[in-house]
């Protein structure tokens, strides 16, 4: 599965942004993030050859429908063979930017989980804030609904404000470790029954828990 990650990532470094697909463990922790056992929405910003997107194909509920944004059409058409048998699932060769026409198109007013592996760190402020903004936006207004990143660095916490609580932790267990941060759209968030805080961020001082 990764050989045509590596073969994307020589050609198109700076969008690919990593050589290798997530490890298990940090899959696992981005897939604990969310409660897939309800029908949900749930769209993936950059899943490259699809590691998550299979963890969370494997958890979600039959009524769940997931929406795939790969701006590369050769991890495109990979996805699409994947997952083509699967009716819940929608690949788009498309810009994550353009989420909600897409949502539009397909009846959702919106949806419960972004997950993303973009590199968020490499855009450009205007293009980032913009997309920030259309994540926030596109978000159901529940306590569920969250945006969940992965990334090597924690600074979009400081572009994501506009969200009313952030939860951070680090994996460790992956080449390189990365950040796994939630942004809940709504105040009064919890999962799994356990609140997760009030407003703010919840990193302590090296930004682990
Ligand atoms: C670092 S890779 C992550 C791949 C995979 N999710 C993983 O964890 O191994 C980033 C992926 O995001 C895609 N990508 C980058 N910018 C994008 C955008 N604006 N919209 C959709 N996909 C994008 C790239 O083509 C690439 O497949």
């Amino acid at each position: 599965m990764s050989a045509i990650f590596l073969k994307r990532f020589l050609q198109r470094p700076f969008q690919i942004a990593s050589i290798i697909p997530s490890s298990r463990e940090l899959i696992r922790r981005v897939a604990d993030k969310m409660e897939l056992s309800e029908p949900r929405v749930i769209v993936e910003y950059g899943p490259g050859e699809g590691c998550h997107t299979r963890e969370i194909v494997r958890r979600m509920h039959p009524d769940s429908h997931l929406i795939l944004f790969e701006l590369d059409p050769e991890l495109a058409q990979h996805l699409e063979a994947q997952f083509r048998a699967d009716r819940r699932v929608t690949v788009l060769n498309a810009d994550c930017a353009t989420l909600s026409a897409a949502l539009q198109r397909r009846g959702h007013a919106h949806c419960d989980y972004i997950v993303s592996g973009i590199p968020f760190s490499i855009l450009e402020p205007a293009k980032k804030r913009e997309l920030l903004q259309s994540t926030f936006d596109s978000l159901a207004p529940t306590a569920a609904a969250a945006f969940i990143i992965y990334q090597v660095t924690n600074e979009l916490v400081a572009h994501c404000r506009h969200f009313s609580r952030v939860e951070s932790a680090y994996c460790l267990q992956n080449l390189p470790p990365m950040f796994v941060t939630k942004f809940y759209k709504s105040a009064n968030g919890r999962i799994n029954g356990h609140a997760s805080g009030i407003n703010g961020h919840h990193l302590n001082g090296n930004g682990r828990h």
